[in-house]
């Protein structure tokens, strides 16, 4: 049995909570990835208040030496994570069978929080953070403590609601109700600038949540390789001749971190050479070493170079430049390297700590300024945003196809003054990868990131979730209308490949794009497997928050609503109440994610298939509105395909009726005598 310092078993732990005796102290590993420094926001007043509201969670007899603890955590790290709390356990998603439990709803989010929480998977494990350099499970290690000793005790007719990872407490509920309700960074909408983040959570009251870092449903790396790859395919289908493919042509993009890296990757997967630049020699290194990328070059003429060999050869090759990207913008049009399709992947909704690095100044000297002379650091990004889209636009008057990929590039270069609206200011020049390629071919009809976890921890049970998708899938597309052909067939092909592709990391976890049909007909045969005992244990059910109709996102994922209403957040609050009350085991809302605080509104899912009929109900009841509801918001936004795919929709279930909108003529608006 598992031993901890304390001779306890990871069961005893569990249940205990916040332990009675006071751990001893923790010491601060050097060999971890720890999160950055964060800003010292605080007033003197201010930081009182955070330890006076740390401290709440522990008895008086600690105050004394916790108040100087926790007061230098605050000085050191900018936050007060309570790292003498962290459990000394192992941080891992075990088999449901071994965690404790009155419910195994209860039992199934404890094995998705710890996997959020493993150091494999997590990107800042020790500060209680998943992924995007923010996106965290829990502000603090007693937060954690108690929610895992809430799970263990609660029943079928209790709810625990959580406040930005802070457990408010269980509350009576009934068997029918979500087991948890998460809600991340929610805040009165006048407070919701950067600036606010770091004081509100320096105070230990909100947390950035991210996606899926606050809703316990990230699964590694696998999410983002399968979205880009659909990007990056479809990309290429958008401005090539039906009978060419990708191969011999350049994608040109940048970044190599926790996301971006899966780019490499995704190009390979999609036939064509592709070039990454990185600033940060580690990272390129890391991803270089993992396998993510071909070849690594640090000096231009040399990748120039290689380049026109791999064009000549129409090789399909993955490239990381050491590098600023503004660059090899630049040093490509110069030597007349044509790019088919280009992007970027900075971290542009970070861009004042370090998310971007601007072009001549060298990492190291940027990193000084960003502690030292902010300010100068800031002049320096926003003219390097301004020569990053010179370049680009240069390329795109002969020919490239430019998308935005959801990392704030074209908001920031516009509020840097860079040439990047359109004629009549309105819009930006360019479209974002959810305008011309997420949007109108996948969401628009239902298709998003569809994921779910074999609980048992048993490889052997997700290869059989693949097949059955695989011929749910199959079955499906034999009578699929010929507009969803295509994104059937790309996840058919994912899906078979999937477990060659080797992406599972943490839990036994898989993530593919269906519709409406197809996420509930494959569950329903997932819950059938469970029943059958075909699979040994339950199967939980979610998404990314990157999806149909959980997230408003005007710069992202509805980005291609046209009807002035995307930045309204109707719809993601719909869904999470509507997802709730229709059988979710939990549900969760968050601001910020991907886009950046304050940006964004997003939400998401668990559901567990325990292989009853009760779960066969939930799941078609809920996976229905899941993606209909943003069926028929698209829909009354007048977007084309999603008219057709909500119109389809209603023929096939007759208790559907949507508002359907009125399309009007052109001609009758231009021929208004309308005042300016
Ligand atoms: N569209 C999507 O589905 C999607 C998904 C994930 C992430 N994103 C967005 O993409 C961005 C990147 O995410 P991440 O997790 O990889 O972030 P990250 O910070 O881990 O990686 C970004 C990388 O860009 C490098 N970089 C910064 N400026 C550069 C420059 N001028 N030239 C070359 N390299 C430079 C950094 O060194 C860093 O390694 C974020 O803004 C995120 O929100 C979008």
């Amino acid at each position: 049995m598992e031993k901890n310092k304390h001779n306890n078993s990871f069961e005893e732990q569990i249940v205990k909570g916040i332990p009675s005796e006071l751990p001893s102290k923790h010491i601060y590993s050097a060999n971890v990835n720890h999160a950055p420094r964060r800003k010292d926001i605080l007033t003197l007043e201010e930081k009182k208040l955070a330890i006076r509201n740390a401290l709440r969670y522990f008895p008086k007899e600690w105050h004394e030496e916790l108040a100087r603890e926790f007061s230098d955590e605050l000085e050191k790290y900018g936050r007060i994570y309570m790292y003498r709390f962290k459990p000394a356990y192992e941080m891992y998603a075990r088999p449901i069978s071994e965690y404790p439990a009155k419910t195994r709803h209860a039992a199934a989010i404890m094995l998705m929080i710890q996997n959020n929480l493993d150091p494999a998977v997590a990107q800042h494990p020790e500060e209680l953070i998943t992924y995007g350099g923010n996106g965290a499970v829990f502000q603090n290690w007693a937060q954690y403590l108690l929610t895992m000793q809430y799970l263990v005790t609660m029943t079928d007719e209790q709810t625990l609601h959580i406040y930005s990872g802070h457990p408010m407490g269980l509350f009576p509920s009934t068997k029918n109700a979500p087991r948890v309700i998460v809600t991340n960074g929610l805040m009165i909408p006048n407070y919701s600038t950067p600036d606010d983040w770091e004081r509100y959570n320096a105070l230990g009251v909100t947390q950035y949540g991210q996606m899926t870092a606050g809703s316990y449903m990230y699964i590694g790396p696998q999410g983002i390789v399968h979205g880009t790859t659909i990007t990056v395919m479809n990309a290429f289908r958008k401005i090539l001749p039906k009978d060419e493919n990708a191969s011999g042509k350049i994608f040109l993009t940048a970044g190599l971190g926790g996301m971006s890296g899966a780019q490499p990757k995704a190009g390979n997967i999609a036939g064509c050479i592709t070039v990454c630049a990185e600033v940060n020699e580690s990272a390129a290194q890391k991803r270089y070493n993992q396998g993510w990328v071909d070849v690594l070059i640090d000096d231009m003429t040399e990748l120039v170079k290689r380049v026109k060999i791999a064009q000549e050869n129409n090789e399909v090759v993955s490239i990381a430049y050491q590098g600023n990207v503004v660059d090899v913008w630049e040093k490509f049009f110069d030597e007349d390297v044509f790019v088919h399709v280009g992007s970027d992947q900075t971290s542009l909704h970070n861009p004042w700590s370090g998310g971007y690095y601007p072009v001549d100044v060298s990492y190291e000297e940027s990193n000084i300024l960003i502690r030292e002379d902010p300010e100068l650091f800031k002049t320096k990004v926003q003219e390097s945003l301004r020569r990053h889209a010179k370049a680009i636009n240069n390329h795109t008057d002969r020919g490239t196809y430019f998308f935005d990929y959801g990392n704030a590039f074209l908001l920031e270069a516009s509020r840097a003054g860079a040439d990047i609206m359109n004629e009549d200011g309105t819009d930006f020049k360019y479209s974002s990868y959810v305008q011309d390629i997420l949007g109108p071919m996948c969401f628009d009809y239902g298709f998003g990131p569809f994921r779910w976890v074999c609980t048992s921890g048993n490889p052997e049970d997700l290869d059989k979730t693949d097949k059955i998708a695989m011929n749910v899938l199959t079955e499906i597309q034999r009578t699929a209308p010929e507009d969803i052909q295509l994104q059937m067939q790309d996840n058919i092909t994912w899906i078979k490949d999937a477990k060659a592709n080797k992406m599972v990391v943490g839990s036994q976890a898989r993530i593919l794009y269906a519709d409406a049909e197809g996420r509930m007909k494959i569950a329903n045969a997932f819950n059938q497997a469970v029943a059958s005992g075909e699979i040994s244990a339950p199967i939980v059910l979610g998404r990314d928050h990157h999806d149909v109709s959980g997230t408003d996102s005007p710069y992202r994922e509805t980005s291609n609503i046209k009807d002035g209403s995307k930045f309204t957040a109707d719809m993601a609050i719909h869904n999470v109440i509507g997802d709730s009350f229709r059988g979710a085991s939990w549900v969760s809302i968050h601001n910020g994610g991907g886009v950046g605080w304050g940006e964004v509104i997003n939400g998401g899912f668990g559901m567990v298939l325990d292989g009853s009929e009760e779960a066969e109900q939930r799941l078609k009841n809920m996976l229905f509105f899941d993606v209909n509801n943003g069926i028929a918001r698209r829909s009354w936004a007048r977007n084309n395909e999603a008219l057709t795919a909500i119109k389809r929709e209603m023929k096939r279930s007759p208790n559907l009726k949507v508002t359907l909108p009125n399309l009007v003529e052109d001609r009758i608006l231009d021929n208004l005598q309308l005042k300016k």
